[in-house]
């Protein structure tokens, strides 16, 4: 399973690529607003400044509705850097959208997915990617795992080559979970990556030995 991380942060992606482990990077409007990134010309240079940490896809999300415009901001977001990913709403708009992008040689992410259905029409227009957003389906009194267990079966049985990106991650366990049930990609905050880390017994463990190397 690859590892992106889910944040315009500059200085989180280079602490998580600083690890060794990560593939890529996933950003979205709120994530972008959250920088105090404003305008085009900010908003490029800021993908320009993360492809130059990371070497692996990077997703840009398209901020338009309609086919047209979004083939038009997808098509300037693509040019940036042959890593970007075109980051697409589950919109119609957005699944012809898709399709284009597909048939130009323009990879896509199909975010805000939420079901087995949408997943299945994204696949089909052929994106690269498709972001299932467990947390906010936990977050709604659903399990959000299971949408991933079921695209994973889904797209097993028909040989659909979309990989799945387990988004909106909220813990380590998401992570676990998601590699598990046979994600491709789990996108995460750097505190759910870093939670990774985490075992007491290893605490409980590193604290004797390092008493006990003393008497060496
Ligand atoms: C996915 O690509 C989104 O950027 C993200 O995972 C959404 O996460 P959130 O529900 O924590 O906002």
């Amino acid at each position: 399973m690859k590892f992106f991380i889910d944040t315009g942060n500059l200085s989180q992606i280079q602490e998580a690529h600083d690890l060794g482990i990560l593939d890529g990077v996933t950003t979205n409007p709120s994530l972008m607003a959250k920088e105090g990134i404003k305008g085009e010309e900010a908003i490029t240079n800021h993908y320009k400044a993360i492809c130059d940490i990371v070497d692996g896809d990077v997703s840009a999300e398209v901020l338009s509705t309609d086919f047209n415009s979004i083939i038009e901001e997808g098509k300037k977001l693509a040019a940036i850097h042959p890593n970007i990913v075109v980051k697409v709403p589950m919109i119609k708009d957005g699944v012809k959208a898709i399709k284009w992008f597909t048939d130009n040689g323009i990879k896509t992410n199909c975010t805000l997915v939420f079901s087995a259905g949408q997943a299945i029409l994204a696949a089909k227009a052929g994106a690269k990617y498709v972001s299932p957003f467990v947390g906010r389906i936990d977050d709604s009194g659903w399990d959000g795992m299971e949408l991933i267990g079921q695209i994973s079966h889904i797209y097993q049985l028909q040989g659909f080559t979309t990989q799945i990106l387990a988004a909106s991650i909220r813990s380590a366990l998401h992570i676990v979970k998601a590699a598990e049930l046979g994600a491709n990609v789990c996108t995460c905050p750097l505190e759910s990556i870093l939670g990774l880390l985490k075992h007491p017994l290893t605490d409980i463990g590193l604290a004797k030995f390092l008493e006990d190397a003393k008497k060496l």
